[in-house]
């Protein structure tokens, strides 16, 4: 089958790779009828998530037809259409029980190795490095989908893959950011990243009762996206956003801040952001954290730091001292993407919302490699890249 395989920083290819196989009874095999590209695999794009190897298939949202099951798999049978969590759990050990299905503890065969990074290892993600289990990804004609009783989705024939596609990371991203404000109605919401992450937690934000959203990036057809979801607008390349978000909020901050940009942000010549660039480049960081501090500067006391935006290791001069003294509070995570999927279909079905809206790309899996680096620079307009095997 054909797959869009990563050959180091900058470099994907769309090549032969052999088909995959059913490998334990609770698998399925996947055709993939949709996959998309995400804001996380341009962190592998760039280079900055190690354990990846040369020929490694990327992609962790993804649909399809289920083409093959297991012997042990009583949930799916040939011919279903099934939306893909990027997060693998098996759905019966101690996360997962609890609904924590993105630290299921079984799913990651890499677990020893990652839990010297980390203390604790998370679950396996597809096409995610060999530290979160080494799993193919969806970016291919065929996936296999291991514990593929618990997370696959059904979905009838009467959406389209562009509404449905995204159930698979960035509507419950963007979602899981916006509850993790714990709105009740009336709070202001201030969101770093406009990416489609970004514009899944504005929309969301709204839905759970924001009555403002502040939006930030600078690119202007993704501000101009974040405005007609009802967002207000802030561009950080002209404007000083702190000073900015201080006059919008008669001075005290905003309710909540959500950092859908992370690791890798755009920054103006700031000194915190010169650091980081130094120290990532002499292998004394490994993350460039100027968003997440914005973010706290930018958060009233008592309020609600959301992080969404992929951290890799050890962030350095973070302002805990702001944190603890003002009473923040910190919420975090990989989405368990399985938790959300029911209600989430839900608002797609009800007509709540219609995830197409954020699809600017649709091409053949062969122009993988050129949309890789459209989505990646921003050009002409590129918000969201779905491939269609
Ligand atoms: N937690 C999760 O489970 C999860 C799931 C999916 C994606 N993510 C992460 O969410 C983040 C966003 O993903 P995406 O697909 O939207 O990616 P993206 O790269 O398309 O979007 C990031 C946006 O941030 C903007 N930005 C850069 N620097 C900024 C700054 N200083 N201030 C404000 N905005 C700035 C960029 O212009 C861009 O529009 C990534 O880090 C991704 O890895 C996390
Ligand atoms: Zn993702
Ligand atoms: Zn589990």
């Amino acid at each position: 089958m054909k797959a869009l395989c990563w050959h180091g920083k900058g470099d994907m290819r769309c090549e032969s790779v052999p088909d995959p196989r059913i490998e334990d009874p609770r698998d399925a095999i996947i055709k993939v009828t949709a996959c998309a590209i995400c804001g996380s695999d341009l962190h592998i794009y760039d280079g900055v998530i190690p354990s990846m190897e040369r020929g490694d298939v990327l992609g962790h949202e993804t649909m399809g037809e289920v083409v093959e099951v297991g012997s042990g798999n009583t949930k799916l049978k040939v011919g279903d259409r099934v939306v893909v969590p990027f997060t693998i759990a098996c759905g019966e050990c101690f996360f997962c029980r609890r609904g924590f299905f993105s630290g299921c503890e079984r799913s990651n065969p890499a677990a020893e190795k990652a839990a010297k990074l980390w203390g604790h290892s998370p679950a396996g993600l597809f096409g995610y490095s060999h530290l979160l289990g080494g799993y193919p990804g969806g970016q291919a004609e065929y996936l296999r989908v291991p514990y593929a009783d618990v997370g696959p989705i059904k979905v009838d024939g009467g959406l389209t893959d562009e509404q449905v596609l995204f159930l698979s990371d960035i509507f419950p991203t963007g979602y899981m950011a916006a509850e993790f404000c714990n709105l009740k109605g009336g709070e202001t919401v201030a969101i770093w990243g406009c990416g489609p992450v970004g514009q899944f937690a504005i929309r969301s934000a709204i839905l759970l009762g924001a009555d403002r959203v502040i939006a930030i990036d600078t690119v202007p057809e993704r501000l101009a996206m974040a405005r007609a979801a009802g967002a207000e607008t802030l561009d950080f390349m002209q404007e000083d956003v702190y000073d900015r978000i201080q006059e919008m909020t008669a001075g005290r901050g905003a309710d909540a801040c959500i950092d859908a940009v992370g690791t890798e942000p755009h920054t103006t010549a700031s000194s915190d952001s010169i650091v980081d660039r130094l120290k990532v480049a002499t292998f004394m960081g490994t993350d460039r954290p100027h968003v997440l501090r914005q973010a706290i500067h930018c958060c009233r006391n008592f309020g609600t730091v959301s992080i969404v935006g992929v951290y890799g290791g050890f962030l350095d001069k973070i302002p805990m001292g702001s944190a603890i003294n003002r009473g923040l509070t910190f919420r975090m995570a990989q989405t368990p993407v399985q938790h959300y999927l029911p209600k989430l279909l839900g608002l797609i079905e009800n007509g709540d919302i219609d995830p197409s809206f954020v699809v600017t790309d649709k091409a053949p899996l062969a122009e993988g490699p050129a949309l890789y680096k459209k989505f990646r620079d921003k050009r002409d307009g590129c918000i969201k890249v779905v491939l269609k095997p």
